[in-house]
């Protein structure tokens, strides 16, 4: 059995967690940084990377003590390498190449989208590969096969904003507050998700990718026209999210060879009324359904040193001088999507 230390530093949150290969999570520790960010209605990346420079040590020493466990009793270190906010991604993985160059343990890079990844397999750990998987982020919307570790292929991706952005930007939009989508679900709830006509970008088109900049659009011109209640807009604009994943995940299943689950990651896995449409569309195509608990959904150190931990039994390490990257996707063989903009 392993034991593994995992840090996250790619957007807001700085987190560490004591993760074992069995799949204990021993001790997990966050910090999030919404007051710092707050004043301005998003991430702003230099204050992101000062919050993850103070934080970074004394969380990890917090996790180690949770754990009751020293640094040499930990067999890797598993840190962040990208993709995100480059100097909070530096920060981050100079702290894992620090520990791990002191206690002379190896270190594992991780690609904190395979940590969204195989976040489910932690959860569920009889869950098996290939899996098509639903990662919905703040950065990222994407549909892959995962065939295994260090092993994907993309199947879609979005042609400009990715989903999470959509629930922060409608949020900024309606005033509702900052981080956008756990405001927006909250005022759905007391809304009437028919009340404002929205459009569903790309639904029904035969690659199962996405587009959110329309419908963000839309929800700039429903709130101007001044006759709709906010949650209503909310409920409208969160049921047209929910409506594109089910088509475009519905097409992705027609093609995603050999997945016998279906399963979402990432921070907007935690939207209920999502988790709720997409576990129906898994029972009516006859797959089996997995969606992490939410605390696993959004960022956090437990992802990263389990995706250490898948790596450690593979016996992929990297070495002292493997880079901070911005960019890093999953499947480099993956194309470009037609009319993508910048996203990777
Ligand atoms: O995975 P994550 O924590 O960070 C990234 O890697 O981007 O995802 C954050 C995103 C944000 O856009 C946030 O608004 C969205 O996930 N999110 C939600 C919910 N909770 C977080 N979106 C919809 N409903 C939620 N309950
Ligand atoms: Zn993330």
């Amino acid at each position: 059995m392993a034991l593994i230390l995992g840090i996250e530093s790619s957007c807001d949150e700085t987190a560490a967690a004591l993760v074992t290969s069995d799949g204990r999570v021993l001790a997990h520790r966050l910090a999030g940084q919404e007051e710092a960010h707050r004043p301005f209605g998003g991430v702003v990346p230099e204050l992101a990377a000062r919050a993850h420079v103070e934080m970074a040590t004394p969380l990890v020493e917090a996790a180690l003590a949770d754990a009751g466990v020293t640094l040499s009793q930990v067999d890797a270190i598993a840190a962040t390498a990208g993709p995100g906010l480059i100097g909070g991604v530096m920060v981050g993985l100079m702290t894992g190449k620090a520990l791990a160059h002191a206690a002379g343990k190896p270190l594992i890079a991780v690609n904190h989208l395979e940590g969204h990844a195989l976040s489910p397999r932690l959860a569920d750990r009889s869950l098996a590969f290939p899996y098509l998987l639903l990662l919905v982020s703040g950065g990222h919307c994407q549909l892959l096969l995962v065939r295994g570790v260090g092993d994907y292929r993309r199947l879609a991706t979005t042609i400009d904003d990715a989903a999470g952005e959509a629930f922060d930007k409608t949020a900024k939009l309606l005033g509702l507050g900052f981080p956008g989508g756990p405001a927006v679900e909250a005022a759905a709830r007391l809304g009437d998700a028919k009340a404002v006509p929205l459009p569903r970008p790309l639904l029904g088109s035969a690659e199962p990718h996405f587009s959110f900049a329309g419908l963000k659009s839309a929800v700039l011109r429903a709130r101007d026209a001044g006759i709709y209640k906010p949650e209503d807009v909310a409920a409208s604009f969160q049921q047209a999210v929910v409506d594109c994943l089910i088509d475009r995940t519905k097409r992705a299943i027609e093609i995603a060879d050999g997945a016998t689950a279906l399963v979402v990651a990432g921070g907007v896995a935690a939207n209920q009324a999502g988790r709720g449409a997409l576990g129906g569309l898994a029972e009516r195509s006859g797959l089996a359904f997995a969606a992490p608990p939410l605390w696993l959904c959004t960022d956090n150190g437990a992802m990263i040193a389990w995706a250490g931990a898948e790596r450690f039994a593979a016996g992929l390490f990297d070495d002292m001088d493997v880079p901070a990257r911005a960019r890093w996707p999953l499947d480099p063989t993956a194309e470009k999507a037609r009319g993508a903009g910048v996203k990777a």
